[in-house]
């Protein structure tokens, strides 16, 4: 693209501005050159919620379904309207503003897939307030390490949920990471709870969690909202935001052990999340949008949120999982709420895609025309199964690559205009410009395997991590000064096709889900009887990846059966379940080079179970009779 300045600058003008800009995008990648920042639009003055909600009822859509929430238990369900979540959200803004908080303060945000997520987050943005969405699967320890980072004033949590059977005390979890945050210094002003266990089905077997309400700073949601509807909505302000005031904070896993908040800011990330929603899913007024991430990640604020209220879609809202009742769930709400664009992971296509075929067909897909997979690179059989048993051969399948500091993807089809190959995210979108460097920084051209990194910024990228900006730098442009790196590698073809290939630093991808294995293995040396720990990502059928964990126990200490579900358990507590190791091999010591380095390739290889893999030079290990013990004590499953 000649001038991506212009492109953009075009698709915001078919938003609204209370203040219009001329000025495009200014950025600079080059830390030698200076400060690394990136802006658009600077001067501007514009409101998310606004252009989500007033903008498409002044068009005529106030009476148009934005959502259609369906809960765990089939037939819970209930739908709003684009006017009715306008008042929704100007309520709340209000309830925001009587409890203090101010443009520029952030909200913490852990509920689960209710409708009150996202009117919490359009209320925030309508207020100029920064929220911080904590996905509803993580632990206590990883809240209250959020909320802390961010300092949030305030935080919006449920009593609980469920999940297929499983009950989630949410509301426990929350106190609990209260209570950790007023240990570390930080109280939290308030907390304001949606009832919804009382207004759902409990699932056969389930037993509904106990629920405690602490006077002194919890409130109800409803309570609240019934105290603002005696006010005079009318004077609900708008705060007319500066294009690169932030709009929320999203955490996202870090190297060094601590989750990064990245920071999107107004104006370029709602114009990029217009664009992408309304290209990559071809938005047409008749659709009904299902993207199946959580809210609480970033598919899930651009896609789910923004991009579907942006475009004035019909979108669904699942608070479920795919497989219950039965596998079949999916595919019985395709065609219950003729769902015509499906957005989905390729963990939740390998899961679905081992059932029998009847589980699909015996249900209507006959609307369906776009099939959207995120998160992970999709392999060739899951790409065919989702293109030939769910799309019937007539779909579209848009594989996007993107990442949370991204904003929106950056590798993608336009369906029928992209001619696809399963497996790859083909080329880059508007204005994006991919260059692939080898491990110098040296940029190649044609078909080659390299680093993937951008050369140039688009509107929706992240501007900085909350509080450290040092590390955006140190995290994204100094491995190669004046380029944007993803921590990706990728290869490029004869046809100037990209395929994303997976992490080169030390992240893992559990079945969309980025981790880093610092982090696991932080929680694992913290661990009384642990002396040394090493997490490596292993492949799984169906999740993609999971963490396979080395534990050098401290002397006289064995790994029993106990243990290593104790292990697992403090991962799960202190991260979530998602992050619990997959296998504690228990090791008498890890392969280091003599500088004191993990030779981690080495144990990946363990990890994969590849005893004909080539082990590279082991000549510099400290002692190369670790490796020979370490095949011999590899566990099987466990
Ligand atoms: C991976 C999710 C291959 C990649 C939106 C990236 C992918 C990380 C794809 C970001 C894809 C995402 N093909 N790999 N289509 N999409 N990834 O921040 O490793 O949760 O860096 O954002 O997921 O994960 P995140």
């Amino acid at each position: 693209m000649e001038e991506p300045n212009k492109f953009w600058k075009s698709v915001a003008k078919e938003l609204h501005f209370e203040k219009w800009s001329d000025k495009g995008l200014e950025y600079n990648f080059d830390h030698q050159k200076g400060e690394v920042f990136v802006k658009f639009m600077e001067g501007a003055k514009t409101n998310m919620a606004y252009n989500c909600l007033e903008r498409n009822i002044q068009k005529g859509l106030g009476s148009k379904i934005a959502y259609i929430w369906e809960g765990n238990e089939p037939g819970d369900q209930m739908t709003i309207t684009y006017q009715e979540l306008l008042e929704q959200v100007s309520k709340f803004a209000e309830v925001l503003r009587t409890k203090g908080v101010k443009k520029g303060d952030v909200v913490a945000i852990y509920l689960p897939m209710t409708i009150e997520l996202p009117i919490a987050m359009l209320a925030c943005a309508r207020i100029g307030a920064i929220h911080s969405v904590v996905f509803a699967g993580f632990s206590s320890d990883a809240l209250a390490n959020r909320i802390h980072q961010a300092k949030a004033k305030i935080l919006i949590t449920a009593d609980g949920f469920y999940r297929g059977h499983k009950a989630i005390d949410l509301k426990t979890l929350a106190d609990k990471a209260f209570s950790i945050c007023h240990d570390q210094g930080h109280d939290i002003d308030s907390v304001i709870m949606v009832e919804h266990l009382k207004r759902i089905r409990t699932p056969q077997g389930a037993i509904p969690p106990e629920v405690k309400i602490n006077k002194k700073t919890d409130s109800l949601w409803n309570k609240e909202m019934e105290a603002a509807s005696s006010k005079n909505l009318q004077t609900s302000k708008i705060e007319w935001n500066d294009s690169e005031d932030p709009l929320f904070i999203l955490y996202t896993s870090g190297s060094t052990g601590t989750p990064k908040g990245l920071v999107h800011t107004t104006t370029g990330y709602m114009t990029y999340a217009y664009e992408a929603a309304k290209k990559i899913f071809d938005s047409k007024p008749d659709d009904v949008f299902w993207c199946t991430a959580d809210i609480g990640w970033i598919t899930g604020h651009t896609f789910g949120v923004y991009g579907a209220l942006l475009n004035g879609m019909t979108s669904m809202l699942f608070e479920g999982v795919p497989n219950y009742p039965d596998a079949s769930r999916m595919w019985q709400l395709v065609e219950k709420y003729k769902v015509s664009k499906l957005y989905t992971s390729p963990t939740a296509v390998r899961s679905l895609m081992d059932c029998p075929t009847e589980m699909v067909t015996d249900y209507s897909r006959d609307t369906l025309k776009i099939l959207g997979v995120v998160g992970e690179p999709i392999n060739r059989p899951a790409w065919r199964w989702l293109h030939k048993v769910v799309g019937g051969e007539k779909c579209a399948i848009v594989d996007t690559y993107w990442q949370t500091e991204t904003g929106g993807p950056m590798l993608t089809p336009l369906p029928g205009a992209t001619p696809t190959k399963p497996g790859s995210a083909t080329m880059p979108f508007f204005g994006v410009d991919p260059v692939l460097v080898d491990d110098q920084g040296v940029a190649k051209k044609g078909q080659i395997d390299g680093n993937l990194c951008f050369a140039r910024a688009w509107p929706g990228m992240a501007r900085t991590i909350w509080g450290d900006h040092a590390r955006f730098i140190k995290t994204y442009f100094s491995t190669f000064p004046g380029l944007y790196f993803t921590g990706d590698g990728a290869r490029r073809d004869q046809d100037s096709y990209y395929w994303v290939g997976g992490r080169v630093d030390d992240k893992l991808n559990v079945s969309g889900h980025l981790l880093s294995t610092s982090e696991i293995e932080c929680v694992l040396t913290h661990h009384p009887t642990v002396q040394e720990a090493a997490v490596v990502a292993a492949p799984h059928p169906s999740k993609g990846q999971v963490p396979y964990a080395f534990v050098v126990l401290k002397q006289s200490r064995t790994l029993t059966a106990d243990l290593i579900h104790e292990i697992k358990q403090e991962v799960r507590n202190k991260i979530g379940p998602f992050a619990a190791p997959e296998v504690v091999h228990g090791a008498c010591g890890l392969p280091k080079t003599r500088s004191g380095k993990i030779t981690r390739r080495i144990l990946r290889i363990i990890a994969e179970g590849d005893h004909k893999a080539n082990l590279g030079d082991t000549s510099t290990l400290i002692d190369e009779q670790v490796i020979a013990h370490l095949w011999e004590t590899r566990p099987d499953v466990q």
